[in-house]
């Protein structure tokens, strides 16, 4: 079978594409034909060692995002049959309930090899059903970026139709979680650095758009725009250098999910803005296999559909990390396999 492998610390034009013998699934294990993969933001750091991936693995295999169906079962693999069509969850131990160290270290394509490969052998528990009205590709654009987007939004978030969100940029999460919240009824601000792309979220339903590059106290427009209330919730990306303009934006008892650090991971934003006006700020670890399997249902009842920016071939994989990096995305940057 063909693989992506890194082959050295730094930038995508360490892949490679190698020849590998095809992998035997262990017990409960079942060995799935991938047909194709989506990149996070979290990929082009790992490639640099970073993420906690610190040193590179001999023949690492790049990606935790992938789906496409099952090819063969090891003993005692009961969980799916031949020819089911599945999706791998982003933590491969982490089934529900609340996480530990163990399961948090459970992610493909950090410390264990990844998707962009033809072939790959899973616990049986670490794959989910892809819905019939995904297609492959689709569904491989779920398992990080759409799960932490539900999680902030659904999971801890708990938001209502008389809620209003912030979402920060056109990057996957982030319309990811401008549909959870349209799905919801939720009313939604949407920042961009570009005008193009602000135009784009409005079709999807955004009622409200501001350029944070044209804007830069892009919090206090959000503010403004709900009449001094501020927005029930925040989906932080942006991390260090966003925050002080989420906390502005927040109302007092709203909430900031704490996602991504785009903009910085190192921030001294003013404590007493959040703990005097009962701001709530939730990390967010992606989610569970459970929390995955109930997105997926909610996605299916909504027809739902994912919105895919671009497809390469995996032989192209440097262009696709090239693009991702360059930031002119909008939504999720995919592969097939
Ligand atoms: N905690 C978790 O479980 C988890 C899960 C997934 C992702 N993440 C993190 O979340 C972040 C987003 O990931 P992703 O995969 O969605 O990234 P992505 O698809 O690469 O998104 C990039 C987009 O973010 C926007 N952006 C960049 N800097 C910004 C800023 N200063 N303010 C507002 N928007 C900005 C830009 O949108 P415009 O071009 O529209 O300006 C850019 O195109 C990353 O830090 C990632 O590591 C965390």
């Amino acid at each position: 079978m063909k693989a992506i492998v890194q082959t050295a610390l730094g930038g995508p034009e360490n892949l490679r594409l190698v020849d590998w013998p095809d992998p035997v699934p262990g017990h409960g294990q079942v060995l799935v034909r991938l047909r194709a993969a989506s990149l996070n933001y979290r990929d082009t750091l790992i490639l640099k060692g970073g993420y906690g991936s610190r040193q590179l693995k001999e023949n690492f295999v790049p990606l935790s995002d992938g789906a496409g169906e099952v090819v063969a079962l090891g003993p005692g693999a009961a969980r799916f049959k031949i020819g089911d069509r599945v999706t791998v969850a982003f933590f491969q131990h982490w089934l529900s309930g609340a996480p530990n160290e163990e399961v948090l270290d459970s992610d493909t394509g950090r410390n264990a090899n990844g998707v962009l490969c033809e072939l790959c052998t899973f616990d049986e528990a670490g794959l989910v059903r892809t819905p019939d009205y995904l297609t492959d590709v689709e569904a491989a654009s779920l398992p990080c970026a759409a799960l932490t987007a539900w999680s902030a939004l659904i999971t801890e978030g708990h938001i209502s139709p008389a809620d209003t969100v912030l979402v920060q940029g056109t990057g996957g999460v982030s319309l990811f979680a401008l549909q959870f919240a349209k799905m919801t009824g939720a009313g939604v601000v949407a920042t961009s650095s570009s005008d193009a792309k602000l135009e784009r979220v409005r079709a999807m339903g955004a009622d409200h758009l501001i350029n944070y590059v044209t804007e830069p106290e892009w919090g206090k427009a959000a503010l403004a725009w709900t009449q001094g209330g501020g927005v029930d919730h925040v989906v932080e990306v942006g991390g260090a250098g966003t925050m002080k303009q989420s906390i502005r934006a927040v109302r007092p008892g709203g909430m900031i999910t704490l996602i991504g650090v785009l903009a910085g991971a190192r921030s001294d934003f003013l404590l007493p803005l959040v703990g005097s006006r009962n701001v709530r700020v939730q990390g967010i670890a992606v989610g569970t296999r459970e929390s995955l399997e109930a997105m997926l249902r909610a996605m299916a009842r909504h027809a739902m559909k994912p919105v895919v920016d671009s497809v390469f071939p995996m032989a192209d994989a440097r262009a696709a990390y090239d693009h991702l990096a360059a930031g002119r995305h909008f939504g999720k940057v995919c592969l097939s396999i």
